[in-house]
């Protein structure tokens, strides 16, 4: 369903993206993985619009979307949720999603349903301000308000960083619950988590991509990843 081929992408003279191609498979979970610097939250911020490819293409559905802007792409279905967890922290949890609903034009009360099913303790911190939540319930309200409308394309970056691990499993459980449903791409250090979910690994080293593994069919390759984080 999309197709990234050979992406240069620069922050001014510094080129840090070289030459990347990945793609994704209707209804799959595909995980970027990589040290720290890697350029993983780069190649994300550049399929959701918020950055400008030098050389290369992005082709979704069989469209070239590289000179699209993140508000198009949120409308095609694509869904992003950053690294810095951002919520309106002033609102509600419900005003939070309201927001969503509004901007894809989904009823509120079909985008709280599809919210409850995979998270039905949400219901309890909808009157609470988004600001007071924990990073763990901030990080589900984020993912939960991605499903609103119809989200074709799930990018999440690093889902898990700095959770602990009761709310780890919290996030493996609806992860998994959204396998099938709708394609991923997902930005993660968590080897046992990607290990669990995915169904395929791209490995992301100082701007290149170096390797693919299918998960199913490469268990030893899954463990080398280790050396490269
Ligand atoms: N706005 C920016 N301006 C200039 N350089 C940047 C900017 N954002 C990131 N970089 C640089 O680009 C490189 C890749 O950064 P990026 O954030 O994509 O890495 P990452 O793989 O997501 O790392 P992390 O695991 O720490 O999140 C790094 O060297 C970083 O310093
Ligand atoms: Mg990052």
């Amino acid at each position: 369903m999309l197709e990234i081929r050979n992406l240069d992408v620069s922050y001014g003279y510094a080129k840090v993206l070289h030459d990347v191609s990945l793609n994704i498979k209707t209804g799959e979970m595909v995980f970027l993985i990589g040290r720290n610097g890697a350029g993983k939250t780069t190649l994300l911020k550049t399929i959701i619009g918020l950055l400008q490819p030098q050389k290369g293409s992005i082709v979704y559905a069989g469209k070239e979307i590289s000179n699209l802007s993140p508000e198009r792409l949120y409308l095609q279905g694509f869904r992003y949720v950053g690294q810095e967890k951002k919520v309106f922290g002033n609102l509600t949890v419900q005003e939070n999603i309201e927001i969503a609903a509004f901007a894809s034009g989904e009823p509120m009360d079909v985008s709280l349903k599809k919210i409850t099913s995979i998270y039905p303790k949400i219901k309890d911190f909808l009157k609470t301000k988004a600001g007071q939540l924990s990073g763990g319930q901030r990080q589900i309200l984020l993912v939960g308000r991605a499903l609103v409308g119809e989200p074709k394309l799930l990018l999440i970056d690093e889902p898990t960083q700095g959770l602990a691990a009761i709310v780890i499993e919290e996030i493996i459980h609806i992860l998994d619950s959204l396998k099938k449903q709708v394609s991923a791409l997902i930005v993660e250090q968590n080897l046992s988590l990607v290990k669990q979910l995915s169904d395929r690994i791209f490995l992301l080293k100082e701007g290149k991509m170096v390797r693919e593994i299918i998960s199913k069919s490469e268990e030893s390759g899954i463990q080398d990843l280790e050396g490269y984080l």
